[in-house]
């Protein structure tokens, strides 16, 4: 459904992105993690034309998009949600997601409809008519999926949705995303909340340094000494050898990626 043929994208000197080709079927849900700086923001920018890659190509559902501004490829049914959000602050919540239903629906009453539905998904209903304005971090994670959402995408990629969000609203976050996902919309997520990307994806990229190091399944991403080194860290594989452990090794396997998570992740804003 999605190819990314041979991308690299430069930032003068520095190449953030190298040479990366990876594929992801429909009905996938994928997973894409790596250290702070790794490069999957960027990737994800080249895939939804924030930015056009210095080379290489990006195919949706066969075509060549590389480079297609993003409200081309959103018509196409390819969505992102932003690792820092933007609501238009004095408009209210359902407003901000009103915006993006407009992308399907010519009629305000039937994008307004669509939107509380969205609102409703992700749990915001009762606050549809906040503003968006001063809205803890949590619930903006919420806004900007149902804002995405709202333009029904065939393909989310979804960057740090979890992102400096407590257990229980990762929970909550996590149900959503398989909910979302059993619709048949086809994901990719970049996240550092290692146990939710090891319960939530079939299958993992993992990229360092701009290249892409690793793909596999949660287990042989687990066991994989190249990802243990750059990323992961020593105890989450000692824990939980290649995934095979008891219910309570991998449980303390996914308690030392969360805190493996908490250090690589301490330098974000
Ligand atoms: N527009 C830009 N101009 C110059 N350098 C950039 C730009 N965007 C990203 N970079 C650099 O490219 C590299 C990759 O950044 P990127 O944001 O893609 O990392 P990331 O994997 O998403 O990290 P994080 O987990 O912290 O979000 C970093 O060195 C970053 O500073
Ligand atoms: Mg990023």
């Amino acid at each position: 459904m999605l190819e990314i043929d041979n991308v690299t994208m430069r930032f003068g000197g520095l190449k953030a992105v190298k040479d990366v080709s990876l594929t992801v079927a429909a009905g996938d849900l994928a997973g894409l993690i790596g250290p702070n700086g790794a490069g999957k923001t960027t990737l994800f920018n080249v895939v939804c034309g924030q930015l056009r890659p210095s080379a290489g190509r990006v195919l949706f559902e066969g075509r060549d998009v590389t480079g297609w501004k993003p409200h081309r490829s959103i018509r196409l049914g390819l969505g992102r949600t932003f690792q820092i959000t933007r609501p238009f602050g004095r408009l209210s919540l359902l407003d901000n997601v009103v915006i993006g239903a407009m992308c399907r629906e010519k009629s305000l009453d039937r994008a307004r409809q669509a939107a509380l539905g969205r609102l409703a998904q992700v749990g915001l209903a009762d606050r549809a008519q906040d503003t968006a304005q001063n809205l803890p971090l949590g619930l903006r994670k919420k806004l900007e999926l149902a804002r995405i959402l709202a333009t029904r995408p065939r393909m989310l990629l979804l960057d740090e949705v979890m992102g400096g969000l407590g257990p229980r609203e990762i929970e909550e976050m996590s149900r959503t995303i398989s909910q979302i996902h059993g619709e048949g919309v086809s994901i990719v997520l970049i996240e550092h909340v290692m146990p939710a990307v090891m319960s939530l994806c079939q299958r993992i990229a993992v990229i360092n340094h701009g290249e892409l190091i690793a793909v596999g399944s949660p287990q042989d991403i687990r066991a994989d000494r190249r990802v243990i080194k750059a990323y992961l860290g020593e105890s989450v594989a000692g824990d939980s050898p290649g995934g095979q452990g008891s219910a309570a090794a991998s449980q303390t396997a996914a308690q030392a990626a969360a805190q493996a998570t908490t250090a690589s992740s301490a330098t974000e804003a």
